[in-house]
């Protein structure tokens, strides 16, 4: 373990981080829409109609986002061939913690046995792994960390108010995980995170621990409140902007991304991401039919699906992309 790295005189400096492994983890349970039609009112058809989503995977009780992170991060170390010990640094992005602290990263630090090294947790809603890689990327680049993992985990269902067809049919749990290592040669191109925090209203959790909390009320009050169709046109809009500015600060262009990898909230979101970058869907990797809107979750799941898969092939390049609660938005540019 190496809690911080300095460069002795005549060392080469590594300014670039690689993805070296990646790994994934669903809860076993499966809800389908079936299954939700039978306790709120809605429907298969305008589940998939609206959403492009069949099912989604609920932790069982007593699963939580760590253990949920502990199965992705183990498999990202298995395939990178990186021990917890080597571990400088581990960024989680989550916006369903196990508890408030210490931090989810710190709580998998320990299970992991990489005690020591930096952990904590990025709250950035559905940006949450993007963030989290743009921040390793940044520690990595500027020497501070050689080996860091990136995670996204989480137990939305456990925040969701089960009378509210229009957030309950959307989100799911899971996780994934990403092993960055330095490298002398990309690796990652480039990373782009923002925020408005002015569109808060639109999509956000009412209850925290200074504010909001309600006596009486189911669950105290914690829910995901969306006004779903404002959140989708300004979605739409952010990611074609942020795509664009990603390939123009890398020096490329459109022709030159083999995979387009979105956040995985709502297919017709995807696909005017891709229409935009001109990319057919078939380099497209979705995932939102069998896993719904994961949040943090869904990047890292998404590109652990198609490595694993062999659709994503080393030396291709790849488009992260997410948008979420915050407003936060965020891309990561990379060759894998
Ligand atoms: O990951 C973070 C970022 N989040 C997103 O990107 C989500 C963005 N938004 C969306 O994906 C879509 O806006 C939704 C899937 C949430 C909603 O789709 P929409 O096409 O924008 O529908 P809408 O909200 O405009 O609602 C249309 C109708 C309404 O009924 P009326 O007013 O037309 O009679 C809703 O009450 O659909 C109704 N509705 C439902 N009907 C059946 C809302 N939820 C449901 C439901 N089942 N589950």
């Amino acid at each position: 373990m190496v809690s911080a790295v300095s460069f002795s005189r005549g060392e080469t400096a590594l300014f670039y981080s690689r993805i070296a492994g990646t790994g994934s983890y669903l809860p076993e349970n499966v809800v389908t829409n079936q299954d939700l039609e039978k306790f709120v009112e809605t429907s298969d058809e305008w589940i998939r109609s609206r959403t492009g989503i069949r099912e989604r995977r609920k932790a069982a009780d007593g699963e939580t986002t760590g253990d949920l992170a502990f199965h992705a991060a183990t498999r990202a170390m298995e395939a990178a061939g990186v021990e917890a010990s080597e571990l400088d640094l581990i960024v989680l992005g989550t916006t369903t913690p196990d508890i408030i602290f210490p931090s989810t990263a710190c709580l998998l630090q320990h299970r992991l046995g990489a005690n020591g090294c930096a952990a904590f947790d990025v709250n950035a809603a559905c940006s949450g792994f993007v963030y989290a890689l743009g921040v390793a990327n940044a520690f990595i680049a500027s020497g501070q960390a050689r080996k860091a993992l990136v995670v996204g985990s989480e137990t939305l269902t456990r925040m969701l108010d089960w009378n509210d067809r229009s957030t309950c049919v959307l989100f799911g749990d899971g996780a994934g995980a990403v092993v960055l290592e330095a490298s002398n040669e990309p690796g990652i191109y480039t990373t782009k995170l923002h925020a408005d925090g002015g569109y808060k209203h639109l999509l956000f959790n009412p209850v925290g621990v200074s504010a909001g909390f309600r006596d009486g009320e189911p669950n105290h009050g914690i829910r995901v409140m969306m006004t779903g169709n404002e959140v989708f046109k300004v979605a739409v809009k952010t990611l074609d902007r942020i795509v664009g500015e990603t390939l123009e600060a890398a020096g490329m262009d459109e022709s030159q991304v083999d995979w387009l990898i979105p956040h995985q909230a709502n297919l017709r979101i995807i696909e005017a991401t891709a229409k935009r970058l001109k990319l057919p869907m078939d380099r497209v990797i979705v995932t939102v039919d069998r896993h719904g809107n994961t949040s943090s979750g869904s990047v890292p799941l998404a590109l652990d699906e198609a490595v694993r898969s062999g659709k994503v092939q080393r030396g291709q390049t790849l488009l992260l992309e997410a948008f979420g609660g915050g407003f936060t938005w965020a891309s990561a540019l990379l060759r894998y």
